[in-house]
């Protein structure tokens, strides 16, 4: 099938993911046709994208599949490439190919957390781990197939009800542990899953009106994973969430792990502020958000 989609129909890879799942929800809400794929087409197949983009209209891609088992990228940096390099490429190639917009989700850790001022689209990128390096392989790659009509957006600290994260795994802890120890050396922006699906859905369907490129998007407001922590365990309490435990700050030095994180995550999000015409809402207004979810189903994931 070669025709065109002249009504928006979004393909939504990763659709089962904690982004993914919060973008079809957005698209279901609006209205706007979609279809939705996962495991099942491998992106990194460039045969398998190619023959399911043949049997398909689509007028956008807005790819959330991603290999993002951030410390096993250490050790499966190959693996990561072909999901976090090679995918993003074969979706932007066939996008083009058919006229369609593409959207790409990146990540802050494409930068060397060694800044001090929130980082900008243009800095200069540095990654510190592997996964980093296979993500800015995935940036670079996409943008160089999709063309004028290509958009990436850079998130960081993403939480939702939609699969494992940090605060569903402080909850679980807290629920368990009389203390749990957090780094509180390193600061970022946390960033609500649905919001920042919002802000994919809108750049998607405002293209390619608004410019193509680089975009970051992270709620509000920075933080330490310690101080996130401690937010979480508050609300978690007002609302009558289990928690017995109580939080310890510490230094990443004393949580050691495969993968080293940036010590200053702080995205910019002017560009895409003003692309949108709104800006973020702060962090706490999502987590609020998030808690008030758990609450009314009692089952945090982690
Ligand atoms: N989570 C964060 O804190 C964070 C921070 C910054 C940026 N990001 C970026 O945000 C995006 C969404 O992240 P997320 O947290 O929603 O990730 P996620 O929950 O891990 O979702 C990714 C989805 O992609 C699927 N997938 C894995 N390999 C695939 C392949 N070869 N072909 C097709 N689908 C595949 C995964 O399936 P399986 O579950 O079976 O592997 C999963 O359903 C990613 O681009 C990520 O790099 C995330």
């Amino acid at each position: 099938m070669t025709a065109t989609a002249t009504a928006p129909t979004a393909w939504v890879p990763g659709a089962r993911g904690m982004l993914g799942q919060e973008v079809v929800a957005i698209l279901r809400e609006r209205g706007v046709a979609h279809v939705a794929t996962d495991r099942e087409l491998d992106i990194g197949d460039a045969a398998a994208v190619d023959a399911f983009a043949a049997d398909h209209l689509f007028t956008h891609v807005i790819n959330c599949a991603a290999y993002t088992a951030v410390d096993a990228c250490e050790t499966h940096e190959p693996l990561a490439a072909h999901i976090n390099a090679l995918g993003p490429a074969n979706l932007a190639r066939v996008a083009r190919e058919r006229g369609a917009i593409a959207v790409h989700v990146s990540t802050d850790y494409v930068f060397d957390g060694q800044g001090a001022a929130p980082y900008r689209e243009d800095d200069p990128t540095g990654p510190e781990n592997a996964y980093g390096r296979t993500k800015l392989a995935g940036e670079e790659r996409f943008l160089a197939a999709a063309g004028e009509r290509g958009y990436v957006v850079r998130t960081s600290w993403l939480f939702g009800p939609g699969g494992p994260n940090f605060v569903a795994t402080m909850l679980r802890l807290l629920r368990a542990n009389p203390e749990v120890r957090v780094v509180h050396d390193q600061t970022g922006r946390p960033t609500y899953a649905p919001d920042l699906a919002l802000a994919l859905v809108d750049l998607a369907l405002a293209a390619p009106a608004v410019a193509s490129g680089v975009y970051h998007f992270a709620n509000a407001g920075a933080v330490t994973w310690f101080e996130l922590a401690s937010a979480a365990r508050e609300l978690a309490i007002a609302r009558g969430l289990p928690i017995v435990g109580a939080l310890t700050p510490i230094t990443t030095a004393e949580y050691p792990t495969p993968a080293r994180r940036p010590r200053w995550s702080v995205l910019a999000t002017d560009k895409i502020t003003a692309a949108l015409g709104r800006a973020p809402r702060p962090w706490a207004d999502g987590l609020a958000a998030y808690l008030d979810a758990l609450a009314t189903t009692q089952a945090p994931r982690d």
